[in-house]
């Protein structure tokens, strides 16, 4: 019973990894490991099928939209490698010490895990959960993350990605997310006028 779902989970990691490519670029293997952990998990505890990834929509709030939570969740990550690295390019040390690109790309990553969580599908419609109308999704990624031992500036970054992150001092990486994250949504959302 033990192996089954020790199986289960192997499978499920294997079906995660190949889906967030980008997990790669994190070089610390073992904060690789706990990000694809957390997805997997995720996936498992609310009967998602990793595969279902590719067909939720990224958000209930911007009406009916036409990308997917796989999709936002990589390229706001390829955002914000792209950010790290043009302004390691441009400036160097003078940024290097602010800006760890491993946290960065765990935390990218994983802010979104948490709507695992706060959706559901009811009769085949993608909708918000009990659980999602008592903790948006930065709350229940950081409980998520902290089972996995995911670190404390991770952690910073799920919390802080969205408007929940108003009250605190972002990190640079938070602050990189944030802003990532809402040019993704803002133009998602975007309807230009005709
Ligand atoms: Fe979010």
């Amino acid at each position: 019973m033990a192996k089954a779902k020790t199986d289960d989970r192997g499978s499920t990691l294997k079906k995660i990894a190949a889906l967030f490519p980008e997990a790669r670029r994190i070089r610390d293997a073992g904060l690789r490991r706990k990000v694809l952990e957390c997805w997997a998990e995720g996936c498992e505890a609310n009967g998602w099928k990793p595969e279902e990834l590719k067909t939720i929509p990224f958000t209930l709030l911007a009406g009916d939209i036409d990308i997917t939570y796989l999709e936002h969740v990589r390229t706001v990550t390829q955002m914000c490698i792209a950010c790290c690295d043009i302004m390691v390019k441009a400036y160097g040390k003078r940024v290097t010490h602010k800006l760890d690109r491993d946290i960065l790309i765990a935390g990218s990553l994983l802010a979104d895990v948490g709507k695992l969580y706060e959706y559901e599908k009811r009769d085949g419609k993608i909708v918000k959960s009990k659980a999602g109308d008592y903790l948006r999704h930065p709350f229940s990624g950081v409980g998520l993350a902290w089972k996995h031992g995911v670190p404390d500036a991770a952690m910073h970054i799920i919390a802080g990605h969205s408007k929940e992150g108003e009250m605190m001092t972002r990190t640079a990486e938070a602050i990189i997310v944030n802003h990532c994250d809402f040019i993704d949504f803002d133009i998602v959302k975007y309807k230009p006028k005709k």
